[in-house]
C-alpha cells in the first residue's frame, strides 16, 4: 500500500479541524466548509481523485479511511456551527444602543433634521414645543388672528377648503400659517408663555424654485410681563447664529401682519448677502384680548420662520421642489 493517500488524508483532516476551530462566525465557517467539503471543487474532491488513482487492491481500505476522515470533518463542522449560532436569549440580550457595525438603511429627510436642530436650539432658550392641527377652522386661521371675514389680508392665505364643514358647521381649511398655534396655546394656558411650533402650512402660491403650495414654518411666541422688541431681536439673532454657525447680523424691515403691531420682516446677513427669514412683531393687543389676556398686564412677541429657507441655505439647495420629490439621489446626499 502506498503511504501517499494516507498521508494526504491525515493532513487534510488536521488542517480542516484547525480551520473549523478557528472560524469565528457562521460566514467564516461556511467558507471553511466550501474549502474542505465543497462538492464541486475543494480539498475533498482532490482526495477522491487520489482514491480513484489507487491500486484496485488498496481501494477498500483507503475508501474506508476516506469515509472516516470525511465523517470527522463533517462532525466537527456541525459542532462548531452549533456553537456559533447564538441561542435566541443571547440575541435578545444584545445592547441595541451600541454603535452598529453596518450603516443603517435609509436616512432622515433634511427638513426633519433641520426641524430637530431648531427644537434643540430654541429648547436651550427655554422654549417648549407645542403642536396644533393642520386642518383649521376659520376662527383660528383668521378671525382670532385679527383677520375678519372681508379683510384683504385673507387673499394670499385663502387656500384649500374642505368640502365638508366642521362639527359646528364652520368652514375648514388647511392652515395657511403656524400662527394658528399661538391662539390655541394662549386659549389653553395663562402667561408666561414661551413656545415654538413647527409644521406644515398650505398657500395658494404658484410653485417655483423658491415657492411651494406646502411648506414648513417655525412659529415662536413669548408672552410675559414686559417683553420688548429687543427680546425678539436677541432671540432671533442668537437663533440664526446658533444654526448658521457664524456670527450673523439680523435686520428688521417695517412690515404688516394683522396679528402683530409693530410688524417686521426679518433678514439675516449671511456670507455677505441679506436673506429673508420670515415675519415677526409684537403681539397685537386685539389678539391678546381675544384669548382673554390683559394687554395692560402682559406683552409679547411672535415670529414665523420659513424652515425650507434655512435648510436651503445650510445645505446649498437651490430648488425647494427637490424636498418633496422623494428622489433618493437627492435625499441620500444629506
Ligand atoms: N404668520 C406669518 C406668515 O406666515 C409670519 C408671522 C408670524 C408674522 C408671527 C408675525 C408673527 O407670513
Amino acid at each position: 500500500m502506498t503511504a501517499e493517500p494516507q498521508a494526504a488524508f491525515e493532513s487534510y483532516r488536521d488542517e480542516a479541524l484547525a480551520a473549523i476551530a478557528s472560524a469565528g462566525s457562521e460566514a467564516e465557517l461556511e467558507s471553511v466548509r466550501i474549502e474542505f467539503l465543497g462538492k464541486k471543487q475543494g480539498r475533498l474532491k482532490d482526495l477522491q481523485t487520489l482514491l480513484g488513482k489507487a491500486e484496485p487492491a488498496e481501494k477498500p481500505l483507503l475508501g474506508k479511511q476516506f469515509n472516516e476522515v470525511r465523517t470527522d470533518v463533517e462532525g466537527a463542522l456541525e459542532a462548531r456551527r452549533g456553537e456559533l449560532v447564538r441561542p435566541i436569549a443571547a440575541v435578545a440580550a444584545v445592547d441595541v444602543t451600541l454603535p452598529g457595525t453596518r450603516p443603517v438603511i435609509g436616512r432622515r429627510h433634511p427638513l426633519s433634521k433641520t426641524m430637530d436642530e431648531f427644537k434643540d436650539i430654541v429648547g436651550r432658550f427655554g422654549f417648549s414645543v407645542a403642536t396644533g392641527p393642520e386642518l383649521e377652522d376659520d376662527h383660528h386661521n383668521f378671525v382670532a388672528l385679527n383677520i375678519p371675514p372681508v379683510h384683504p389680508a385673507r387673499d394670499p392665505l385663502d387656500n384649500f377648503y374642505l368640502a365638508v364643514a366642521g362639527k359646528s358647521g364652520e368652514k375648514v381649511l388647511m392652515r395657511s400659517q403656524t400662527s394658528t398655534v399661538q391662539i390655541r396655546v394662549m386659549e389653553q394656558s395663562q402667561p408666561p408663555v414661551r413656545i415654538v411650533s413647527l409644521g406644515r402650512c398650505y398657500r395658494p402660491d404658484t410653485i417655483d424654485s423658491t415657492h411651494h403650495c406646502m411648506f414648513h414654518q417655525m412659529e415662536g411666541l413669548m408672552i410675559d410681563t414686559d417683553v420688548t422688541m429687543a427680546d425678539l431681536k436677541t432671540v432671533l439673532k442668537l437663533f440664526a447664529t446658533a444654526f448658521l454657525g457664524d456670527d450673523v447680523s439680523i435686520r428688521f424691515r417695517p412690515s404688516f401682519f394683522p396679528f402683530t403691531e409693530p410688524s417686521v420682516e426679518v433678514d439675516v446677513l449671511w456670507r455677505d448677502r441679506w436673506l429673508e427669514l420670515g415675519g415677526a412683531g409684537m403681539v397685537d393687543p386685539n389678539v391678546l384680548r381675544q384669548v382673554g389676556y390683559d394687554p395692560e398686564q402682559v406683552s409679547g412677541f411672535a415670529f414665523g420662520l420659513g424652515i425650507e429657507r434655512f435648510c436651503m441655505m445650510r445645505y446649498q439647495i437651490t430648488d425647494i421642489r427637490r424636498f418633496f420629490e422623494n428622489d433618493v439621489r437627492f435625499l441620500s446626499q444629506f
